[in-house]
């Protein structure tokens, strides 16, 4: 049964916003516990394969309550984080209070901001970062038409999604994980198994990393590389603005 968060077409956005609304609160707790606290690794990846020089702009889009938006301006880029969870940008905010910029740190700015219509002129950001957040968006192409509008000629995007392992095994092992293990974390801890049931539903709706990596290359993306992590199960792409 589908939940009531996955809703295919124009309404998706308005349930995806009533989602992350929702679930703010707890959405860190249940991302380390879902995730056996490995999303912290695959981020810190992210970050790395970024790469952020002092003085970079850097846009991370549905930044959520921060974490990515924190460790690129930890690396010295001037970074604004988007998203349009009010109750999501509001738990980033509490963290902003307590970040201390650091001889060598960057700045982070948050904005409430539609990752569909983004508010910036073009070719702003040297670097454009969305971790969790394509898989979300109601149309996946525009999202990146947006992206590369925004970025400089040669400009970076790092991507960092749920991916679908090649292995049919291994596959269906995670497909279980996301259908029933996920779920019951989410009733216990958020209140709200429907809120984590949509993960699955949203994955089965993306195209995955190789989808994602096509997309890149007809949109003109060069140096596009796929990173694959405990074998497709989570994924990274990466792309320079031609
Ligand atoms: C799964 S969370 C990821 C948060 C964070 N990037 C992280 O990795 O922890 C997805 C975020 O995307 C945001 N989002 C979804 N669609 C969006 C859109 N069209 N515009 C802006 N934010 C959006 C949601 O509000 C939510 O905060």
């Amino acid at each position: 049964m589908r939940s009531s968060y996955y809703q295919p077409g124009s309404s998706r956005a308005e349930s995806v916003e009533r989602l992350f609304n929702r679930i703010a609160p707890r959405y860190d707790l249940i991302n380390d516990l879902q995730s056996f606290g490995l999303h912290r690794f695959w981020k810190r990846r992210l970050v790395s394969l970024a790469a952020a020089r002092p003085g970079e702009r850097a846009l991370d889009l549905c930044c959520g309550t921060g974490d990515i938006a924190f460790a690129l301006a930890q690396n010295g880029a001037e970074v604004v984080g988007g998203d349009f969870s009010q109750a999501m940008l509001d738990v980033a905010a509490g963290r902003l209070r307590e970040y201390s910029t650091a001889p060598g740190q960057g700045t982070v700015a948050f904005q409430r901001l539609d990752a569909l219509d983004l508010p910036f002129g073009s070719n702003q950001f040297d670097l454009v970062t969305i971790a969790y957040g394509l898989r979300n968006l109601s149309d996946f192409s525009r999202g990146i038409e947006e992206i590369t509008r925004v970025l400089r000629p040669r400009g970076r995007l790092f991507i960092l999604d749920f991916g679908k392992p090649d292995n049919a095994i291994w596959r269906a092992c995670y497909v279980q994980y996301l259908r029933l293990g996920v779920p019951v974390l989410g009733r216990i801890f958020a209140g709200d198994r429907e809120a984590y049931s949509y993960i699955l539903e949203s994955l089965q709706a993306y195209p995955g990393q190789r989808g994602v990596d096509q997309m890149l290359r007809d949109g003109g993306f060069r140096e596009c590389r796929i990173h694959n992590f405990f074998g497709g199960v989570m994924s990274i792409n990466a792309g320079r603005r031609d």
